[in-house]
């Protein structure tokens, strides 16, 4: 798919067809979040691939916002090291909020669909996974092919209109 086609077609995708991904598909969409740019290029993340179906289930139980990742093919938890300073706590989010889209535009590349989440129980997400106590289960992304319709570029994207959100030389 052509890049502008990708960022067309991303949308957030919650229902899977039950079909595997390729394992070089799921390496594809991880290198993208390794090659994100980071402040610094701290690269503070780690990222847990889940694709084991009890542990996917397990999962969608630590946010109610995450009820999609039991039926997905796969999942990408996204930890954070503690910042050491205040001024990371904001680079940090910004960071994976990179990584975020550059995994979510490669899956839509291979025409796979990917859902965020955010992460309410830390202690059970940390205890599923086995996360490290000093690490932040700051996220996850679903991963697999869209149960209601392929993924194509969307021409009425639900939007604030252009004209409202740009700004030109000056507000
Ligand atoms: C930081 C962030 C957190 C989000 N958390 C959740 C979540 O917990 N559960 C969920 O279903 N969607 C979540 N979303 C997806 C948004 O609701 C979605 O991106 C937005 O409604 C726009 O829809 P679209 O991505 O399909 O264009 C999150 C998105 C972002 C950027």
């Amino acid at each position: 798919m052509e890049t502008w086609d990708a960022i067309r077609a991303r949308r957030d995708v919650r229902t899977y067809q039950d079909r595997a991904i390729a394992t070089g598909d799921l390496d594809r969409i991880l290198e993208a979040g390794r090659r994100a740019p980071s402040a610094s290029n701290r690269q503070p993340w780690d990222f847990v691939l889940v694709t084991d179906r009890a542990t996917l289930q397990e999962l969608a139980t630590v946010w109610t916002g995450a009820r999609h990742l039991a039926q997905a093919a796969a999942a990408v938890v996204m930890a954070l090291r503690q910042p050491e300073t205040e001024r990371y706590v904001t680079l940090d989010q910004y960071d994976l909020g990179q990584a975020t889209m550059a995994m979510m535009l490669a899956a839509t590349d291979l025409g796979i669909g990917s859902g965020h989440s955010a992460i309410g129980d830390q202690q059970a997400c940390r205890r599923i996974l086995g996360v490290p106590e000093d690490r932040l289960c700051a996220s996850m992304l679903a991963f697999g092919y869209p149960a209601d319709r392929p993924l194509a570029p969307i021409g009425r994207p639900d939007r604030r209109p252009f004209a409202e959100v740009v700004h030109r030389d000056r507000w």
